[in-house]
């Protein structure tokens, strides 16, 4: 965030406050607001929450109802507090670019941020305007000042969405490049395959008298189609190969993918809710691709290879969910970020391609998934439209 302005290295929110000219007169007038202010924040954060309950649209970004609107009061009176007291220096501008990105994450359209400070400026001007009616210097300094770091709030906020942007497009670019690389080295490496898959026919067909020799010929035919699958596997993420769109029962699928999976002993798999599921339009194919990779994970993060893993599905509004989880340690926070992209693994042996893949087919399905742990252990839910 440090950039170099000439004869001078600022950070942004520096540079951004020099442009709008917030100055120590200005912290001044807002400190000495604080106490005309804050009897009034309680209400303030009343008229801002009623206003986008009222609003039928930014409503929606309510989803959490009226408990979570009880504990966003309180963090709105915070960031008024926060706001007329400062000290506006570099850690506020992190706290800020934490709830800007918070903003982010539940996808709030940018245009409410607007509307939200424009209701939030009209009411602190009418408390200054009450306040310092008598005082016109003073009511002019207390606007002035809460003006500016309004519109600074806003500048952070916007940044926090560009940044995001940034993000997404970095990553869209590096996965472009993957797909190429991927698809090009695929193809490349398809015809030496055959050519080893022809002569070890030949070889087989002169049917070595050495045991050693054929044992090792069925060794070497057996990782030619291993390799031919993890090439068919990497084709399949980069290209759309529509999904087949017959009627599918999941927890058939489901048991297939169990089976295959083949739970050690130690493993306690339990399957919940499925046979009660109505049936879907699909891809059975892929869909037990799907099951088989999470359960394979899931298993596989079993510590010492004991515990439990459990299936379960329900559904509701048109969507079909299944949530497969362990009481395994769970996806560290770092991995999380980028849980589903190609190339990220934690294993030893892994190539990183199995979550990135299973969210290709699930969204090819037109539906979503997710890592939405509840205390200890993986969770991954998958939610499809029926
Ligand atoms: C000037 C505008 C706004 C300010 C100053 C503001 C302030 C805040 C603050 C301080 C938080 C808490 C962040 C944290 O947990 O650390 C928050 C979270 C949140 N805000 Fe805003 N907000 C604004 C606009 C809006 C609008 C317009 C909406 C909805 C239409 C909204 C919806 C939410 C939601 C849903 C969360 C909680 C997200 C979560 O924790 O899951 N905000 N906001």
């Amino acid at each position: 965030l440090i950039y170099d302005a000439g004869d001078v290295t600022e950070s942004l929110f520096e540079e951004i406050k020099r442009y709008v000219d917030f100055s120590a007169a200005d912290e001044a007038a807002l400190r000495s607001l604080y106490p005309v202010a804050s009897p009034h924040f309680q209400r303030i954060a009343e008229i801002f929450y009623d206003r986008i309950l009222s609003h039928g649209e930014a409503r929606k970004a309510l989803e959490g109802g009226e408990s979570q609107v009880g504990r966003l009061k309180g963090t709105l009176v915070a960031w008024m507090a926060g706001l007329l007291q400062g000290p506006w220096d570099e850690a506020y501008f992190e706290k800020r670019c934490r709830i800007g990105r918070v903003h982010v994450r539940i996808a709030l359209p940018q245009h409410y941020m607007f509307g939200a400070m424009n209701v939030l400026r009209r009411e602190f001007n009418h408390v200054i305007d009450t306040a310092y009616a008598k005082d016109l210097e003073k009511l002019s300094a207390a606007r002035t000042s809460v003006s500016k770091i309004m519109d600074l709030e806003l500048a952070i906020m916007l940044h926090t969405y560009r940044e995001d942007l940034l993000t997404q497009q970095a990553r869209a670019e590096r996965l472009a490049t993957f797909g190429q690389l991927v698809g090009t080295i695929g193809h490349e490496l398809r015809n030496p395959l055959a050519v080893m898959e022809s002569s070890l026919h030949i070889l087989k067909s002169r049917a070595p008298e050495d045991e050693r020799t054929r044992k090792h010929l069925d060794r070497i035919a057996e990782q030619v189609v291993v390799a031919n699958s993890i090439i068919t596997s990497l084709l399949d993420i980069i290209r759309d190969v529509p999904p087949a769109r017959d009627p599918v029962r999941l927890a058939e699928v489901v048991e297939r993918s169990v089976r295959t999976a083949a739970p050690p002993e130690g493993v306690q798999l339990t399957v919940e809710g499925l046979s009660e599921l109505p049936a879907l339009r699909g891809d059975a194919d892929q869909l037990r691709q799907v099951f088989v990779n999470l359960v394979q994970n899931a298993i596989q993060a079993l510590p010492n290879g004991k515990g439990s893993v459990r299936i379960v599905g329900s559904h509701a509004d048109g969507r079909l969910e299944v949530a497969v989880e362990d009481d395994g340690p769970g996806v560290d926070p770092e991995t999380r970020l980028r849980l589903f992209e190609p190339l990220v693994t934690t294993k030893k042996k892994g190539v990183g391609l199995g979550l990135a893949w299973v969210k290709r087919i699930v969204e090819r399905h037109g539906g979503v998934i997710a890592y939405e742990p509840v205390g200890r252990g993986a969770r991954f839910v998958i939610r499809l439209p029926m």
